[in-house]
């Protein structure tokens, strides 16, 4: 049945991925999950509470202690951490730069992946990440793996700024990005890697509407068979 099949998403930094998934997640009326916005919570408070990065028993003692919830809104997921709308926050510059070191840790992303996992249930669910596919589900009806050149991605993001009114600057966006492309890429725990069976689109020639419509074709044939 499609309504029940499970959709993971992957791919390095602003590849399109959770702009395709809310609307792939619409398309289909299954719920998006993006946990990217679990991690960039934690690295949020642990800044807040003045916590290293580097010191996983900490991270790990505070997340324990902290409540995560994600609920669809209008303009797409809403973020709350103990309770606490952090939404805009968490895509604070300060938080990008140390998101990385904080999820490379196993107790920090074992806790996590538990918590995903409890939000995927039943299925209809379109979940996007960097391990959604080899770790959180990794026996999913359907995985995307979404690429694009480092150039196109930080132009993307970019571009992004420039339309909310954020400056930046070009090559520091590409910079950042590259550098936790690699970090993400090359820890120890999940690293960001295809998974076997995921097909691989490199949207970087593609618009997001390319995007959806290709993912949502897939699914349809993937709910028609299994
Ligand atoms: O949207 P953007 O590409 O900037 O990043 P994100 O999806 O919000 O993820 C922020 C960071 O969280 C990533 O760079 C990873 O370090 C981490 N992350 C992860 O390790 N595993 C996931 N499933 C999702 C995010
Ligand atoms: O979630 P992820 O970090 O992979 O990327 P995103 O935040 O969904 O997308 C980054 C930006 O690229 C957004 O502003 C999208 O509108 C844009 N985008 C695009 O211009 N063309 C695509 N094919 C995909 C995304």
């Amino acid at each position: 049945n499609i309504k029940n099949i499970r959709i993971a998403l992957d791919g390095p930094a602003a590849a399109g991925k959770s702009t395709a998934a809310k609307k792939i997640a619409e398309k289909l009326g299954f719920i998006y999950i993006d946990t990217g916005a679990m991690y960039r919570t934690l690295t949020y408070k642990a800044i807040k509470n003045h916590i290293n990065p580097k010191n996983e028993q900490e991270l790990y003692d505070l997340l324990m202690n902290t409540v995560i919830e994600l609920k669809p809104g209008k303009e797409g997921q809403l973020v709350f951490l103990d309770g606490h709308e952090v939404t805009s926050e968490i895509r604070q510059q300060e938080v990008t730069k140390n998101v990385s070191d904080v999820a490379l840790h196993q107790l920090v992303r074992s806790e996590m992946v538990k918590r995903q996992q409890e939000l995927v249930q039943n299925g209809g669910i379109v979940m996007d990440g960097r391990d959604i596919g080899t770790a959180v589900i990794p026996d999913a009806e359907l995985k995307v793996f979404m690429s694009a050149t480092a150039e196109e991605r930080a132009r993307r993001r970019f571009e992004e700024h420039k339309k909310q009114g954020i400056e930046s600057d070009f090559q520091e966006l590409k910079a950042e990005i590259e550098k936790r492309d690699h970090i993400d890429s090359t820890r120890a725990v999940s690293p960001l890697v295809k998974a076997d069976d995921a097909i691989e689109l490199d949207t970087t020639h593609m618009s997001i509407t390319d995007v959806v419509n290709k993912v949502t074709e897939i699914a349809a044939e993937r709910g028609a068979t299994s």
